[in-house]
């Protein structure tokens, strides 16, 4: 009886001496916060976050706190990096430092901080140099991937010429063209555009970052815990991961009853490769979930963002036809009408180059990037940053500095060109977001946003259904992704 009474007694003392010490560092991790509007108990900032446009709210905020400043999503403290200088004293000349990446609670449920994007610290690092090393074997890069695309853009171009005349929405014909070309790295195969099970993951993928950028998304991972119980289509997210779970675990299957050791002949069988050779280390990252999670992280990652930017680029275009025939011009100057255009013509085509540039910075596809987090204490600027802070670096507030972009909120190609009329980068522009953590497949997508607008571009002329003054560039919805109101198009031969 006294033992029980005894032990019973030091738990409630363990526990509350480990409460104690929980709210002591809390306490002190708010403190030495950067400064931000003040925060309403559990909703945090919430009510200066408007609903759909998170990342202007966030612009504004900054006019008032500063390019790093706090603001509470929920009961979560995040920090905002805003404006080019601050994005590149912490994420360029920071690296190492603000490497880790954040949780998000609508990927977190499902990856469990496994796969690439999630991950952090030694699996981190052993997957992203596993995928970049085996994305380069298999021509990632290289012309061998390059041949591909152009395959798939002459794919597209016969599907868009069996529309002619005729109205139609562009989204489904382009996803289907974008993930064919990361299937055929990742799976080994492409599928046909009408094929009812590729239809089936496209419209997962799109339905997925569609409610992932709405407020039920932001509002999921504000408030996880709760929203599992509020009725919504925010449970739609799950369905459909576990969906493309069962997709990617067939392949996979299939994979493993096909393959032959040592010949690799896509992503999935390299990862089996690797799991075979690493079969004795129990450390070893290379695993069943591992393997489900970094083909998703592919697949998704490499169809849904680069499908997005090319929808919004052919709206540009038909907002703007006097920019979509200056390409025009140049294309038939410098490639003509006879053969594809390749990346080789990209450096002679400065003003196809500029334009391509100008829609990702006025784009922005991924407005807030990933959330990252710091991997140890650390000072930016006059702050002091835990390690684990959660940062969110506002890549469109590099687009929209004014600082580096002449009328940042205008479409204008000239912010990529010199006083001659040469291609010119910039710094600022930061789609792919800069330093260690930057996306992996940055140079696929530029090949193959190149590579398709070209194509299409070369062939057609985008007219649009009703007045080019009523096109509407505004993002449907922000959040995690920018993406435009649905449109349609007509084409007509050149
Ligand atoms: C226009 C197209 C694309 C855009 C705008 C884009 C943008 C981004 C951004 C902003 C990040 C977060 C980087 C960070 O946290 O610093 C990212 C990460 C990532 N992206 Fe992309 N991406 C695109 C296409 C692709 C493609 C085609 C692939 C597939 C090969 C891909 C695979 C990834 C992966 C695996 C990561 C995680 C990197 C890591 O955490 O180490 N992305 N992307």
């Amino acid at each position: 009886m006294v033992t029980c009474l005894a032990t019973l007694l030091l738990s409630i003392l363990t526990l509350t001496l480990a409460w104690w010490g929980w709210v002591v560092r809390r306490a002190q991790l708010q403190r030495d916060l950067p400064p931000g509007p003040k925060p309403l108990p559990l909703l945090g900032n919430l009510l200066q976050l408007p609903s759909g446009r998170l990342d202007r709210a966030l612009m504004e905020l900054s006019g008032r706190w500063g390019p790093v400043f706090t603001v509470w999503l929920g009961p979560r403290p995040a920090v905002v990096l805003c404006g080019y200088k601050a994005l590149r004293e912490a994420l360029v000349l920071q690296a190492d430092a603000f490497s880790g990446r954040g949780a998000m609670a609508v990927f977190e449920r499902f990856t469990h901080g496994n796969g690439i994007v999630f991950s952090n610290g030694p699996r981190w690092r052993t997957l992203r140099n596993f995928a970049l090393g085996v994305l380069k074997e298999l021509g990632v890069g290289t012309r061998t991937i390059e041949d591909r695309i152009l395959e798939e853009a002459a794919c597209l171009l016969d599907e868009f010429q069996a529309t002619m005349g005729a109205p139609f929405d562009p989204r489904q014909l382009l996803d289907n063209a974008v993930s064919n070309v990361i299937c055929s790295v990742v799976f080994g195969k492409r599928y046909n555009y009408g094929d009812p099970e590729f239809l089936r993951l496209l419209d997962l993928f799109s339905d997925n970052f569609r409610i992932m950028s709405s407020r039920w998304g932001e509002t999921y991972n504000m408030f996880p815990s709760f929203m599992d119980w509020i009725p919504g289509p925010h449970h739609r997210i799950f369905k459909n991961f576990q969906e493309l779970r069962l997709f990617i675990s067939e392949q996979i299957q299939w994979h493993r009853q096909s393959r032959q050791a040592g010949q690799p002949r896509d992503f999935i069988d390299r990862f089996l490769d690797q799991m075979a050779k690493e079969q004795q280390d129990l450390e070893s990252h290379f695993q069943d979930e591992t393997l489900v999670m970094t083909t998703h992280n592919l697949f998704f990652g490499g169809t849904e963002t680069t499908s997005t930017t090319l929808r919004y680029g052919l709206l540009i275009m038909l907002k703007y036809p006097e920019v979509a025939a200056k390409v025009q011009e140049e294309l038939d100057a410098t490639v003509g009408r006879t053969r594809a255009p390749t990346l080789e013509d990209r450096a002679r085509l400065p003003y196809t180059n500029a334009v391509l540039h100008e829609i990702q910075r006025f784009v922005s596809v991924l407005p807030l990037g990933l959330p990252r987090a710091v991997t140890r204490d650390t000072h930016l600027r006059d702050h002091f940053l835990h390690k684990g802070t959660f940062v969110i670096p506002l890549l469109v507030s590099a687009h929209r500095d004014p600082t580096q972009f002449k009328d940042p909120d205008q479409f204008n190609p000239t912010n990529f060109l010199d006083a001659q009329g040469q291609f010119q980068n910039n710094d600022a522009f930061m789609p792919f977001a800069p330093g260690k953590r930057m996306c992996l497949g940055a140079g696929l997508a530029r090949s193959e946003i190149f590579l398709f607008l070209t194509a299409i571009l070369q062939k057609f002329c985008l007219l649009p259904v009703g007045s080019p003054a009523n096109i509407n560039l505004t993002p449907q919805c922000t959040g995690l992704g920018n993406m435009p109101l649905a449109f349609q198009l007509r084409l007509e031969a050149r």
